[in-house]
């Protein structure tokens, strides 16, 4: 490993500098970081996804992208037409002499842990893209390099700085919903196949990270059924369905393919007042809320044999805020690393929705549910 020419005391020194307000609801001018330079961050892999993270840390003022990493020159050259005047490199381990604060990692999930380790161990903040880490062991490892170095790790649960699912977990939260029987997810396209990943690590991140969120919580039980179709082995899961059983009887049922004619990417969460409806596919009417029902009790007809009936009241669109949430993530990430705040989807965040994927997978495994929990000795 070279040695960094940006040792720890420089990040310090920034951070002293840069110290933001930790209150998340300030106006977005009175976070930003004023007349100090910006978080220089180099972004690593520029596959389909990295020039969208490079995009948002380039235009926004926390940050400043200073360099791209992949291992593909062809790629690179075409992020640098997108980027002009930063820098480009094929090997990511000279980031480490070019003063920078953090990086973003958007590489394929099994390089994600060794990429991150590396990164962390030479003093820079990491945005790791989910899921943080292909194994518990391996998120967990992450954490603690983190914490012995002093440095932030977020895990890139981009849907958590989503509008749309904030407006969600928020009616679930203050119980507008009424009690929340379940949450039903469904994640589908076509292709999109991703060496050393499947539906399961690349789809199901996604929507695990928003159940977790939506209901405060992680799932006490995972049972998978999962359907291998395509590919030369058939070793790679095209098709899963995860059932989590959260605390207080609530249940989320989870469906990723990437063998699905249509493009799906909806959340439904059901209570006993009201039901609700996410849909990242729509554009101006993402969230729905039904005012519908099933009343129980005595039937009004004693004719009638069942004790429920439908209840059908209006629907409404609420209003969100257009904000792009990958852009909302970077920008969180950067006053993080300035401000020396704790990432709202920390290590840890990331780490729980790594329990859950490891869980599914001994399920396939077992054909059983499988039991989880977060085990205390894990650091925020
Ligand atoms: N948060 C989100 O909404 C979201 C959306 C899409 C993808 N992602 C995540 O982003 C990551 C990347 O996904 P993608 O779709 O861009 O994949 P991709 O395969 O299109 O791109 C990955 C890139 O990483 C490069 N790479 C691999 N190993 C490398 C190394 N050692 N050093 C430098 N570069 C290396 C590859 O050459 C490739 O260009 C994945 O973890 C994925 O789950 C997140």
């Amino acid at each position: 490993m070279k040695s960094p020419t940006h040792p720890a005391h420089v990040t310090l020194r920034h951070r002293e500098r840069f110290a933001l307000s930790p209150e998340r609801s300030e106006p977005r001018e009175r976070r930003t970081l004023g007349t100090h330079r910006p978080v220089r961050v180099g972004v690593i892999g520029a596959g389909a996804w990295g020039p969208h993270v490079a995009r948002t840390f380039a235009e926004e003022t926390t940050s400043a992208l200073v360099v791209l990493a992949d291992l593909d020159e062809e790629r690179l050259a075409l992020a640098q037409r997108r980027f002009p005047g930063v820098r480009i490199t094929t090997d990511y381990s000279t980031l480490f002499d070019m003063t920078l604060d953090a990086v973003a990692i958007a590489t394929p999930p099994d390089t994600h842990h060794a990429i991150a380790k590396a990164c962390l161990q030479q003093g820079l903040h990491c945005l790791v893209e989910k899921p943080l880490a292909m194994s518990v062991a391996d998120a967990r490892d992450l954490i603690d390099t983190a914490h012995a170095h002093g440095r932030k790790l977020m895990a890139g649960h981009t849907f958590e700085y989503d509008p749309a699912v904030l407006e969600v977990r928020r009616m679930v939260q203050e119980r507008e919903l009424g009690e929340v029987f379940y949450l039903d997810a469904v994640r589908t396209e076509i292709g999109r196949y991703q060496l050393g990943s499947d539906a399961l690590w690349d789809l199901a991140p996604n929507d695990v990270s928003i159940a977790n969120f939506v209901f405060d919580g992680t799932p006490e039980r995972v049972t998978a059924l999962a359907g291998s179709f395509s590919g030369r082995d058939r070793t790679v899961n095209d098709l899963v369905y995860l059932h989590l059983e959260y605390p207080g009887n609530r249940l989320a049922n989870i469906r990723v393919s990437t063998l699905d004619p249509k493009e799906t990417r909806t959340t439904t969460v059901v209570g006993d007042e009201k039901m609700v409806v996410y849909d990242d596919v729509s554009h101006l009417e993402k969230v729905r809320v039904y005012d519908r029902g099933a009343r129980t009790g005595a039937p009004r007809d004693p004719r009638e044999r069942s004790p429920a009936s439908d209840r059908y009241g209006a629907i409404s669109i609420p209003y969100l805020p257009p904000e792009e949430p990958l852009r909302v993530a970077t920008r969180h990430f950067a006053e993080c690393v300035a401000g020396n705040i704790e990432p709202r989807t920390d290590g840890l965040c990331g780490l729980r929705v790594v329990e859950v994927l490891e869980a599914a997978e001994r399920s396939l495994a077992s054909g059983g549910p499988v039991e989880i929990g977060v085990r205390a000795s894990a650091r925020s």
